[in-house]
C-alpha cells in the first residue's frame, strides 16, 4: 500500500519521526538550522499529502492555491501569522498551531527578559567579558527593582496568564489589557483589567503578548511609547510585527522609556548591525521563547498527531480552520 506523504521542512530528530515512519512517506529539508529554499519546498510539496512547516514559511495564498491538494499543514508554532488562514478556509486546508503545550516555557522566558532587562543582566555581564569591571560604586550597574513593581501585561490569553501567575510570585501588581475581559483568571489571580491608554501611562514594566493580527500591527507605536513612563520597560515576546521598531529605537535612544526586552524582530534574523544592537538598554534574544528540548519536542509530537488525525479522517487536535 502506498504510504501518504508528510513533508517536513526542517531536519527533526530520528526519535520524534519514527513511531510515524511505518504509516507515512517522511520526507524533510535535510538541513537543521536553514530554510528550505522556496522552489525546493514548492516541488517538494507537490508529491504530499501533509505539510510540516515553521515560522519561516511563508504560506500565502499562491501557495495554498497551488496546493490545496494538501489534506493539512501543521506550523509548529502556536502563532500563524505566516499562514493566510482565509484562504486556507477556501481551498478546504485544515491547519493547526501548537497551543497550550509551550505556554509555560514561554513564559518562562518573557519572564527571564523582564528580569535580565530591570537588572541589566547582558550589560552587567558584558563588563566581565570586555575587561571592563570598575570598582564597586553606589549605582554603578544599579537596575530596577522587580518586586512591588506594577506588571502590564496586553494579551491576557494562555502565555500571558502564566506570567501574570509568575508575576504574583514576585509580589508584583499585575494590569492588563486584552480585547475580551478574562473575568476568571482576573479572580485566580487578582488582576486588574484596564484600558489600553491606562495600562501603557501606569505600567512599570509592559508586556506585549498579542498573535500579530491587521488589529496589532505596530500598535506599540510612537503614541503608545510616549504615553509610558520614562522609567517603563517594554517586554515583546510575541511578534516583531506589533512594534513600529523606529519608534521603538527613537524611545530608547531618547530616554523617553529606561528598556527594552525583545525576542521578536520585524525582520528575522537580526545581527549586530541591526539599530537596536548599538542600544545598551536593550536585551536581545533570537526567537528563543518555546526553545527548551522538552517543548520542542512536545511542539514536533503534536504537529505530527495533527497530521495523523488528519489523514486518518479524524478531527485535529489543534486546529485553526
Ligand atoms: P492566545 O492564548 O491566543 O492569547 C492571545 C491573547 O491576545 C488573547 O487573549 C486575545 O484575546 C488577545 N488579543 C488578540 N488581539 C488583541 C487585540 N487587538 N488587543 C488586545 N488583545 C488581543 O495565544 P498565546 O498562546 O498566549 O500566544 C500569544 C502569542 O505569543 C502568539 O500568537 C505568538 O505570536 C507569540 N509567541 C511567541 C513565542 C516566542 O518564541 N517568542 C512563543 C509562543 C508564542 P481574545 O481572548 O479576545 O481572543
Ligand atoms: C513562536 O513564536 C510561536 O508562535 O510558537
Amino acid at each position: 500500500m502506498v504510504k501518504p506523504v508528510i513533508y517536513i521542512t526542517r531536519k527533526l530528530p530520528d526519535n520524534l519521526i519514527k513511531p510515524f515512519q511505518e504509516t507515512y512517506d517522511i520526507r524533510m529539508w535535510d538541513e537543521a538550522s536553514t530554510p528550505v529554499p522556496t522552489e525546493t519546498l514548492r516541488e517538494e510539496v507537490k508529491h504530499a499529502d501533509a505539510l510540516f512547516c515553521l515560522i519561516t514559511e511563508k504560506i500565502d495564498r499562491e501557495f495554498l492555491r497551488e496546493h490545496s491538494h494538501l489534506k493539512v499543514i501543521a506550523n509548529m508554532a502556536v502563532g500563524y501569522d505566516n499562514i493566510d488562514v482565509e484562504a486556507a478556509k477556501e481551498y478546504g486546508v485544515t491547519i493547526t498551531n501548537t497551543p497550550d503545550v509551550l505556554t509555560e516555557t514561554t513564559a518562562d522566558l518573557t519572564f527571564t527578559l523582564l528580569l535580565s532587562t530591570a537588572r541589566r543582566i547582558v550589560e552587567a555581564a558584558n563588563t566581565i567579558y570586555q575587561n571592563n569591571w570598575g570598582d564597586w560604586a553606589p549605582f554603578s550597574l544599579a537596575g530596577s527593582d522587580v518586586h512591588g513593581k506594577t506588571l502590564g501585561i496586553v494579551g491576557m490569553g494562555r502565555i500571558g496568564a502564566a506570567v501574570a501567575r509568575r508575576a504574583k510570585g514576585f509580589n508584583m501588581n499585575v494590569i492588563y489589557h486584552n480585547r475580551s475581559r478574562k473575568k476568571e483568571v482576573e479572580e485566580e489571580l487578582d488582576l486588574s483589567y484596564v484600558t489600553q491608554e491606562e495600562l501603557l501611562e501606569t505600567a512599570d514594566f509592559v508586556v506585549s503578548l498579542v498573535p500579530l493580527t491587521d488589529e496589532t500591527k505596530e500598535m506599540f507605536n510612537r503614541t503608545a511609547f510616549a504615553k509610558m513612563k520614562t522609567s517603563a520597560i517594554f517586554i515583546n515576546a510575541s511578534r516583531g510585527g506589533v512594534v513600529d521598531e523606529t519608534a521603538l529605537y527613537n524611545a530608547l535612544k531618547d530616554g523617553e522609556i529606561t528598556a527594552a526586552g525583545l525576542d521578536v524582530f520585524q525582520e528575522e534574523p537580526i545581527s549586530s548591525v541591526h539599530p537596536f544592537a548599538s542600544l545598551s538598554n536593550a536585551v536581545l534574544l533570537p526567537h528563543i521563547g518555546s526553545a527548551t528540548v522538552q517543548t520542542r519536542e512536545a511542539m514536533a509530537k503534536l504537529c505530527l498527531e495533527n497530521i495523523e488525525a488528519v489523514t486518518t479522517g479524524k478531527k485535529a487536535k489543534t486546529p485553526i480552520t
